[in-house]
């Protein structure tokens, strides 16, 4: 059975087109992605979308109670079939009902070596508090900010010429292929959660 991925997106959407690719050349198998949601009007991801032939959807979240919105996000995953969820840059807390619904089917990424640095800005945050190393996680959602169960994460050093743009651009490099392995790894089922540790079964 192909499973079927929904995206959620606040902006540019380069990790949603790393997660496109990696479908597109099977690094990501039996795996379609069934629709991208924006909450923003204009997200560049949206028409990225587009142009790879994908629906893509905005709900706006301006001035909706934050359950309010979750139930039209997630109607409009069900109407869809979605087996699993990819928060890619969407910059919003999800509601316990969402959370509950989808619950151990929803992802996100995140651009620290969490818990570090959760909130906006990570890569700013790092530079700030002077870490020589940083990177990104990606990890099961739950309905705290940048919490929940960690699946991957890599290490970024961090230079002493970085900008928080130019370190920005090396850890992206990294979400967007370890976001790749972690979703196969969650769609072939190939792990188990004891507490917060979650454990890789076999390796693809
Ligand atoms: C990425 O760096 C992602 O890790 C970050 O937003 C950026 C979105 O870029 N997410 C968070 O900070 C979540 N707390 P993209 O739209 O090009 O994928």
């Amino acid at each position: 059975m192909v499973k079927r991925i929904g995206i959620l997106l606040s902006g540019r959407g380069s990790n949603f087109e790393a997660l496109a690719d990696a479908v597109a050349d099977g690094r990501i198998p039996n795996a379609e992605i069934a629709v991208v949601i924006s909450n923003r009007e204009g997200a560049p991801g949206i028409e990225k979308a587009r142009a790879r032939g994908i629906e893509a959807l905005v709900i706006p979240s301006k001035g909706k109670e934050r359950e309010t919105y979750d139930r039209e996000v997630v109607a409009a995953l069900r109407e869809r079939g979605v087996d699993l969820v990819c928060l890619a840059g969407f910059m919003r807390l999800l509601s316990p009902y969402f959370v509950n619904e989808y619950r151990t089917r929803i992802l996100n990424i995140h651009p620290s070596l969490l818990p570090a640095f959760p909130g906006l800005e990570a890569q700013r945050q790092a530079l700030e508090y002077g870490v020589k190393y940083s990177g990104c996680t990606v990890h099961f959602v739950d309905e705290h900010l940048d919490a929940g169960p960690i699946i991957r994460q890599a290490v970024v050093e961090v230079r002493d010429d970085d900008t928080p743009e130019t370190l920005a651009a090396r850890i992206l490099r990294e979400e967007h292929r370890i976001y790749a392995e972690a979703v196969r790894i969650v769609l072939e089922g190939r792990y188990r959660i004891e507490g917060r540790r979650v454990f890789i079964t076999q390796e693809g």
